[in-house]
């Protein structure tokens, strides 16, 4: 069915006209995120995979050590920037129903050629950083935090990407604050600083004409990113691959090999500067707004929603939702994935599951983050998706995890 409503996936912040008015002494854009993330700088990249690649191409000069550990379920972009840099990967389980590393395997798994172990905290929900930070210590291993969904989440009040010795966030579309594509690296040490600043400067070509493009197809985000537009731009394209049967292009996991590593432009910087001033009274209030709704679902039999570990503050882009199987999660997202609700899949498969990525990604027995990729749906926490259609999302969800459960009650009985 054609509908020209389509709610965007994820609660990215909109552009205004004004971001594109001339600064008037506002801050730019790496001291506002250095203010925001309460660090001495940060670096601008342009996309977050470029920024995990001039982290891992930085630690690769300061080690002999090889080896790069990250979650088996994760955003392929991130096996993508491990064989960027040259280096061997190396796939940690999560726990079960968890989005976190196992970190009793993780010990495991280091060993004397672990460079890095790469935690992502994905969709805006802080990860455990306790076991991680004392495992990579003792492993003479760095850690980098890899908080491309989760910028202004923080885990026991620090901004999550500042616990390491490294944190990565991205600025692409969709993410909380965008550029078009960007990233952003901070570092704990001012030796690390300094090396992140001297490897990117050695690995990014100026290519003004792909950044003229980026900045025109800024401009089409302003104008675009709205239910009207998005049914255009996301809702046309998701329901053809839908109709094909391509889910990895529906969750956009069809992504290009090469990472391109270049500059960023200060047009696109000052428009991020400006929209950075809306995103912490937005925070608040997807914050707010997250919570509510995944109250609400915890209700539902056979529907569980990953909240926010103790001590720590999601920034809610979307909620995290796992149903008791994987027909049942497939009935849901045939009756939603089409609905324009903004619900949708995170990633489809664990890495070892991507067929392009089978050079890179070694056979790994992950059985839980291959149960995670089976049961999990996302909904978009965006400000347009009204309670009446949540409450239509709810509804679905009960009804499609309601055979299970009565299945489950009666076996009781
Ligand atoms: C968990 C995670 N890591 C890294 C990246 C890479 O960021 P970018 O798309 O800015 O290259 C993404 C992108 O969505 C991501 O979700």
């Amino acid at each position: 069915m054609l509908t020209f409503r389509e709610l965007p996936p994820t609660a990215g912040l909109p552009l205004s006209w004004r971001d594109f008015l001339p600064a008037g002494g506002r801050p730019d854009l790496e001291s506002g995120l250095a203010r925001f993330l309460n660090v001495r700088s940060v670096q601008i990249e342009c996309s977050g995979t470029a920024a995990l690649v001039v982290a891992l191409e930085y630690l690769k000069q300061r080690s002999k050590r090889r080896t790069v550990i990250v979650p088996a379920y994760t955003c392929p972009l991130v096996a993508l920037a491990v064989a960027r840099a040259g280096l061997r990967l190396k796939l940690c389980d999560l726990l079960r129903e968890s989005q976190e590393m196992d970190a009793n395997l993780l010990d495991r798994l280091c060993d004397s050629d672990t460079l890095a172990i790469i935690p992502t905290h994905l969709g805006g929900m802080p990860v455990n950083m306790e076991p991680l930070v004392s495992i990579a210590r003792d492993h003479g291993a760095f850690l980098v935090e890899d908080a491309a969904q989760s910028l202004g989440a923080t885990w026991r009040g620090m901004p999550v990407g500042t616990i390491g010795d490294i944190g990565v966030y991205s600025l692409t579309r969709g993410k909380g604050l965008t550029i078009n594509y960007g990233g952003v690296l901070v570092a704990k040490s001012d030796e690390a600083r300094q090396g992140l600043l001297e490897t990117s400067k050695r690995l990014s070509a100026s290519r003004p004409f792909l950044e003229a493009k980026l900045l025109v197809e800024l401009l089409g985000y302003w104008l675009l990113y709205n239910p009207t537009g998005l049914s255009l731009v996301y809702g046309l394209p998701l329901r053809s691959y839908l109709r094909s049967g391509n889910l990895t292009g529906a969750a956009g996991d069809d992504l290009p090999l090469e990472v391109p590593v270049h500059k960023v432009g200060a047009a696109r910087r000052h428009i991020g500067a400006a929209a950075l001033a809306r995103l912490p009274a937005v925070l608040e209030a997807n914050r707010e707004r997250g919570r509510s709704r995944a109250a609400a679902l915890k209700g539902l039999p056979g529907v569980k929603v990953l909240s926010e570990p103790p001590d720590s503050s999601g920034s809610w882009p979307f909620l995290t939702v796992l149903l008791e199987s994987s027909p049942a999660r497939d009935q849901a997202l045939s009756r939603l994935w089409t609905s324009g609700l903004g619900v949708t899949r995170l990633f489809v498969h664990d890495l070892t599951g991507y067929r392009y990525l089978s050079a890179i990604v070694p056979p790994s027995a992950v059985p839980n983050a291959q149960d995670f990729a089976a049961r999990m749906l996302t909904i978009s926490n965006s400000a347009w998706v009204t309670d009446r259609d949540f409450a239509r999302i709810q509804s679905v969800l009960a009804s499609s995890s309601a055979p299970a459960a009565k299945a489950r009650t009666s076996m009781l009985l």
